[in-house]
This record gives structure tokens, sequence and C-alpha cells, in this order.
């Protein structure tokens, strides 16, 4: 009886404690051998009581052992330094690209086939980089073209409102041939709608050199086009921008070029995709390359609004709010 309180108590805080509790209950020279093998001394009307006893005691000590062996397992699982390994393993999630980043990699990847490469700088720019280089002095009215946001304190400092300024100082640090493009956000104080926001992201795209012409430009973004979208057909309309000269707008035709052609379901017609033209010889003298020797185009184009149409987005927003049910449709995409 002793015995069996003893059992009832018994706690390991080890495997070796419990190992040990075993052998000297139910191992071969344990106790619990030595009471059956004193069974058959024992008294005849002693027999049944003394019988149940030690049955009791051996019923306590195997669940014992039982349980603490399984508490000891449930504990070394949980304090391991790898955690839980039994456990079963969480899928990874694979996240996705955003987009603006899809649509900008497919760009990039365009114009680096035709010698085009890459080219960044700040989002904080100063007047001259941003506007007076690029042949909008201070008053001029053009400037109203792009509401443009000022940091307080400094009226010369403020958010780039397109990445022109990035070409400026790549001609400022660079000699002819020059073929690069330049993707970057750029920042308008603009009212926020479905169709445009106050920040948002361009491409856009400077080659100068000996002897470039209107033609060169066409050709360049005839071929962009038909790259991108899968359709040649493109028209330029005369535009005005204070530094190309002459100055135009690119519309695609985005429609039904044949009767197969079911990808587009709705916007069908001429749409609008960038600004480009001849760059004014101006900005050349501006940033230190001779306008008499060397001519060039430049173009601009919005991210945001292209990776609308491609992936059929109906509200710009849906672009800046990470919302992941929007962003993890774009997992099978580029
Ligand atoms: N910088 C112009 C804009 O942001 C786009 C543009 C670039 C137009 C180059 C013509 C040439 O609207």
């Amino acid at each position: 009886k002793e015995h069996i309180s003893e059992v009832e108590q018994f706690s390991a805080d080890s495997t070796e404690a419990l190992e040990a509790f075993r052998i000297k209950y139910l191992g071969k020279k344990g106790i619990l051998n030595k009471y059956f093998a004193e069974f058959k001394n024992i008294p005849k009307e002693d027999k049944k009581a003394f019988g149940q006893t030690i049955n009791q005691l051996k019923t306590a000590a195997t669940e014992k052992v039982n349980s603490l062996k399984s508490n000891l397992e449930q504990s070394v699982k949980a304090s391991s330094k790898y955690g839980d390994l039994s456990r079963p393993g969480e899928p990874m999630e694979l996240g996705a690209r955003h987009p603006i980043s899809i649509v900008k990699n497919q760009i990039i990847d365009i114009f680096s086939r035709i010698g085009f490469n890459v080219s960044e700088g700040p989002e904080i720019e100063d007047d001259w980089h941003n506007f007076t280089a690029l042949n909008l002095p201070e008053h001029h009215p053009a400037r109203d073209m792009q509401d443009t946001f000022f940091v307080q304190t400094d009226p010369d400092i403020l958010l780039r409102t397109h990445t022109s300024s990035v070409q400026v100082r790549y001609m400022e640090n660079n000699k002819p041939p020059i073929r690069t493009i330049s993707p970057g956000r750029v920042y308008r104080n603009e009212a926020i709608s479905a169709r445009s926001h106050c920040f948002f992201h361009q491409v856009e795209g400077l080659y100068i050199d000996k002897n470039v012409s209107f033609a060169d430009l066409k050709q360049t973004l005839q071929f962009f086009t038909q790259e991108l979208f899968g359709k040649s057909r493109i028209r330029l309309r005369p535009s005005y921008f204070p530094f190309t000269e002459p100055s135009a707008e690119v519309d695609v035709y985005w429609g039904l070029e044949t009767e197969t052609d079911y990808r587009i379901t709705k916007g069908t017609g001429w749409l609008e995709i960038m600004g480009t033209g001849m760059v004014d010889p101006n900005v050349l003298d501006n940033c230190g390359i001779d306008s008499k020797v060397y001519s060039g185009f430049a173009f601009g184009m919005g991210i945001d609004r292209i990776a609308l149409l491609l992936h059929q987005i109906p509200d710009i927003r849906l672009l800046s709010e990470n919302d992941v049910r929007f962003l993890e449709q774009f997992r099978s995409s580029l």
C-alpha cells in the first residue's frame, strides 16, 4: 500500500529519472516481480487481498510510466530549439510583383533591346533640373502644366514632376551618343480620383547623337508600341512641351485589329499614351551639349495608366492601396 501511494506521487523531470522508476517497479528484478514471487508463500486466506493489492500496484505503476513518458515527449518537442519538429509544415507564401513593376520591367526590357540603358535620379529635385534647364524659366506659364509640390522652407527644392530631370542630369554628366530611359516616381499636386493620383510613375527616354531625326523618333516609338501592346498603329498629334520642338502626343490605336482579336473588350479607339518631340536646342545647350553638332528626341509616358490599360484595372488608386486581394492577382504575371 505504501508503494501505491509512492507511485501515485512520483513525477519525473527527465527520461533518466523515469527509466529508473520503471526499472525499480516494473523491471525484471523490480518490486513487483519480487512480490509476485512472494505470492506462493502467502497463507491461503490472505492470498486474495495480497493479489488484489499487487495488481493495483502494477496498474498504477504502468499507467504512471506511460503518462509521464508522453508528458516528457511533449515538453521535449515544445522546448526543442527547432520548435516542434513533428508539426505539419506551413506552405511558403510566394509574393507577387506589383503591376507597376511588371510594366516598368517590360518597358525597360524593350528599350534595352535597342541599346537604351537605365538612368535614375533623386525624387527631391532642385528647380534647375526639374524646370529651368528644360527651357521652363521662372514665371513661365508652362510651369502650370505640372502642379508642383514645393518643399516649404525652400522654393528651390521640390518633388520632381517628371523624370525629365534625370535626363538633364544624364546630359550634364555624359557625352553623346546618349540612349537612356529614366523610370521613376513623380509627384503632382492634383486631386486624387480613379484616373489620376498625386504621385505616379513615368518612363522617360532620351536619344542624342549626330543627325537624329524625327523619322528615328517615329520608328523607335512604333517599335515600342508594337512590342508592348502588340499594336503598331500609332498617331502623332501636334502638341506643345517647352523642352521639345516640334512636340507631339502619341496615340495608339486600341481596338479590334481583326475579327479574331477578342483580347480587348472595351476602351477601343485612339488612346493617348505618351508625349514626345525633338529636344529643344536650348535644352541641349543648357546641359552642356553643343546643339550645332547634336540633335535628339525625347519621350515620356506614365506607367500607371499603361498598367491600367494592359491589366484592365478600373481605378488607379488600387495601385497604391496595398490590398493583397488585388496584389495577389498578379502572381502569375512576369
Ligand atoms: N515630361 C513630360 C511630362 O511629364 C513628358 C515628355 C517627355 C514630353 C519628353 C515630351 C518629351 O508630361
